[in-house]
């Protein structure tokens, strides 16, 4: 710890005055030296600092308690720091740079500009933002293990395929683009099934699509489809809501009286199945 030198000249050189009396008066005498460092009566020694020396002398004599602590814990922090870094070091993990992003965010970031440079319009990269957080925030009501990079690429990525088609087949579309792109292949199943919450091999035929089953199965796919839904509701120009939270309670009924948002009879039903499910899931405890 600092002598009364030391401190002395810290306080000279912090305020151009040595302020060596207050040093003293705290460190010279071995009988009081342990009382007078006692952080219960700076209440009571800091008022007696102030009426003697003003202001800047109870600021003295608070720095001196202050790098008394700095002096001894200290090192602790930086020993500890060390050996946190070395322990880490030793098992091959070691820190990013500071001013790096996580890499979460630097692959969220690429795929929005994936989504552009592969002509996907700036309204409908709007629209996957929204879905992205939407799905987002879904997920996080959820009482159940839930991958969330997942839903974050998958939600954002889902309309990749509106770059060339845009009916029934730009989930299949977006997927092909996707996979020559390396996307993984979980991306590329919530691409493939979000469409109409899950083409059946016929409407997939109708589409011109290979003919196969594309229901969503995992729980990323089926939230990317239910947080598709509610941005079409919450963002539809006929303004059917007036709440984000109004898209999930009066889904079923929105769904059923607007054609326009439930794009077919079938694919209303699928939604509020989808819904429902993950209703259920948001309501369990
Ligand atoms: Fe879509
Ligand atoms: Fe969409």
């Amino acid at each position: 710890m600092p002598n009364i030198e030391e401190h002395s000249r810290i306080s000279l050189a912090r305020t151009g005055k040595d302020y060596a009396e207050i040093h003293e008066w705290i460190d010279k005498d071995p009988l009081t030296k342990v009382e007078r460092h006692d952080i219960t009566k700076i209440h009571e020694y800091g008022q007696m600092m102030l009426n003697r020396y003003g202001s800047e002398g109870l600021q003295e004599y608070l720095q001196h308690i202050h790098d008394d602590l700095l002096a001894r814990f200290g090192h602790v922090k930086e020993d500890l720091e060390k050996s946190v870094q070395d322990t880490l070091a030793y098992f091959g993990v070691t820190a990013r740079p500071s001013k790096a992003l996580p890499s979460e965010y630097e692959t969220l970031l690429a795929d929005l500009e994936l989504l552009r440079q592969a002509g996907v319009g700036p309204d409908d990269v709007i629209h996957c933002q929204r879905v992205c957080r939407k799905a987002l925030e879904i997920a996080s009501k959820i009482n159940k293990p839930v991958n969330y990079d997942l839903i974050a690429r998958g939600g954002l990525l889902h309309d990749l395929g509106k770059a060339k088609g845009r009916a029934d087949d730009h989930g299949y579309v977006g997927a092909e683009i996707g996979r020559s792109m390396g996307i993984p292949s979980e991306i590329l199943r919530i691409m493939e099934t979000h469409v109409k919450a899950g083409l059946t091999p016929k409407e997939a035929s109708e589409a011109g699509i290979p003919e196969k089953d594309y229901t969503p199965e995992t729980l990323e796919e089926k939230i990317v489809v239910y947080a598709d839904k509610l941005v079409d509701i919450i963002y539809s120009p006929d303004q059917v809501v007036s709440s984000e939270t109004e898209a999930e309670t009066r889904f079923t009924e929105i769904l059923t009286a607007h054609p326009n948002l439930a794009k077919s009879k079938e694919a209303a039903q699928r939604q509020i199945r989808n819904h429902l499910e993950i209703q259920f899931m948001i309501n369990s405890i």
